[in-house]
């Protein structure tokens, strides 16, 4: 017995805590009261009283009673402030050793209405402003309201309707982006009324910036993305969203990507349009918070450009040239197109036959005269015709059909194929098709303007030119 009150007076029991909420209630409002005491000591119970009244029911530490039976322990009427302390115990042996008290808290209890809190905005940046409006009963005439940005700090005194930006609402909150600030509004009237619902604003750190060095590229070229983030804020990734896959990947803030990755991270082939906007992340209280969205930006990605494919590149006004606009076998082609330089389109087929007095007249141009033509195909993307890159330009000379003749007969160094063979260039040395394929899949590659050198036989020109195909030597 002598040991233990030895320990308790040696223990010396720290007082509890108390905490009361809300502060200010209606008779049947809950209020709810918590006895808080050290965890170090094993608590047999708790003990509320009014300092007027008696003890209050039971022996728990955490209670929640109403207005009303708060003013009948407390023997008052309507509007009161009835004042609450607690106390624990410890059971030591035998004997239960009483805590000192807590401090008193008042509870005020009056026929107030609520004031009803809102917000027009629950999500804003620094720059961004909220207007928070505490409603207050139309039979209170109040027009200064009381708002509570942290609790037990003292409450701002402000119009009932208040426009703040995210920055005021920081400081008011003693706060850093990005943050949580909560607020609760009351106003007095005789009284001071309770509090109103908490609302929670979040400050977003400031919207990233996306920039792209172009907005047009092909599969081969690249482009820099640059998410610029806030000098403000300390960034801890960045990430890029694919509107069109709706899934985002974590890449550094300044990222350069060809055409092609671009196409195989977001799924699509060539042509296509890249939707993307980019967010970062930075540390939020030992987590992460991810900063909103920029806005969209989007870059065309075409496909490869087509090879200009002819079958001679000399020819009179009566002669034919077939053009062929050879397209990647990858896409789907929707129309191809030759393009005169400095002239205009023609044709919506890959496959074109044209004498020499047709492209003059389109080039508007009389013999003897050089025209430089190349060729375009358009794919359709979501109902828009989208062209490709236009290829290499190929230079088609035209005679007089007399100044071709004379000419061709001093030449000499050709040989004559069958006309419905093919009308891919040859190999003027050789008929078989490995060369022919050899020479094709060259002029494919490099397409070089090619010369063609003709022996004309005794025969008439026209009926020469009808059934042959002009091989030619490639230019130096
Ligand atoms: C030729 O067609 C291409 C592809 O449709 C187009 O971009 C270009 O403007 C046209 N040019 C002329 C001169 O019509
Ligand atoms: C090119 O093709 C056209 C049309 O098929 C033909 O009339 C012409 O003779 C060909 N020219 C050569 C040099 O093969």
């Amino acid at each position: 017995m002598d040991q233990h009150l030895l320990l308790v007076i040696l223990m010396s029991f720290l007082p509890p805590k108390l905490t009361v909420n809300p502060l200010v209630i209606r008779e049947r409002d809950s209020v709810t009261l918590n006895c808080q005491t050290p965890s170090s000591v094993s608590v047999d119970h708790c003990q509320f009283f009014t300092l007027r009244g008696q003890t209050l029911r039971d022996s728990s530490c955490l209670q929640t009673l109403t207005g009303t039976e708060l003013l009948v322990a407390d023997h008052q009427r309507l509007p009161a402030k009835v004042e609450v302390t607690c106390f624990y115990t410890v059971k030591l042996g035998e004997v239960n050793s009483p805590s000192p008290h807590s401090e008193t808290l008042s509870i005020s209890i009056n026929s107030l209405l609520q004031p009803k809190l809102t917000l027009n905005s629950m999500m804003i940046t620094e720059t961004d402003s909220v207007t928070l409006n505490c409603q207050t009963p139309s039979t209170v005439p109040v027009t200064q309201c009381y708002f509570y940005f942290v609790r037990g700090k003292p409450s701002q005194r402000f119009s009932c309707l208040k426009t703040l930006t995210g920055s005021e609402l920081l400081m008011l909150s003693l706060q850093n982006v990005p943050a949580e600030v909560e607020v609760t509004c009351f106003y007095l009237s005789t009284y001071q009324s309770p509090e109103s619902h908490m609302l929670s604003i979040t400050i977003q750190p400031p919207r990233p910036k996306l920039t792209m060095t172009t907005s047009l590229i092909t599969e081969d070229e690249s482009v820099t993305l640059n998410c610029q983030t806030p000098s403000s804020v300390s960034v801890l990734d960045c990430f890029f969203y694919s509107v069109r896959e709706q899934s985002s990947r974590r890449i550094s803030c300044v990222k350069t990507l060809t055409g092609a990755e671009l196409l195989k991270m977001t799924h699509q082939n060539s042509p296509a349009e890249v939707e993307i906007k980019c967010y970062y992340t930075v540390k939020l209280k030992g987590g992460q918070y991810q900063s909103p969205d920029s806005k969209i930006s989007s870059i065309t990605i075409r496909s490869r450009q087509p090879q200009l494919i002819i079958n001679t590149s000399l020819i009179t006004e009566t002669d034919s040239v077939t053009l062929k606009c050879q397209t990647p076998s990858s896409v789907s082609v929707y129309q191809c197109h030759f393009h005169i330089v400095n002239g205009g389109n023609f044709s919506d087929v890959c496959l074109q036959t044209l004498t020499g007095t047709e492209l003059l007249n389109m080039a508007h141009q009389s013999p003897p005269a050089e025209v430089k033509v190349t060729c375009v195909y358009t794919v359709k993307l979501r109902e828009l015709n989208f062209p490709s890159p236009y290829s290499e330009a190929h230079t088609l000379t035209i005679h007089l059909t007399d100044t071709a003749t004379q000419m061709s007969s001093t030449t000499s160094i050709c040989t004559l194929t069958s006309a419905d063979k093919s009308m891919n260039p040859t190999s003027s040395d050789s008929n078989t098709d490995s060369e022919k394929l050899k020479d094709q899949k060259h002029q494919n590659e490099d397409s070089e303007t090619y010369h063609v050198y003709v022996t004309i036989p005794e025969e008439p020109a026209e009926s020469v030119l009808k059934n042959t195909m002009y091989s030619f030597l490639q230019a130096h």
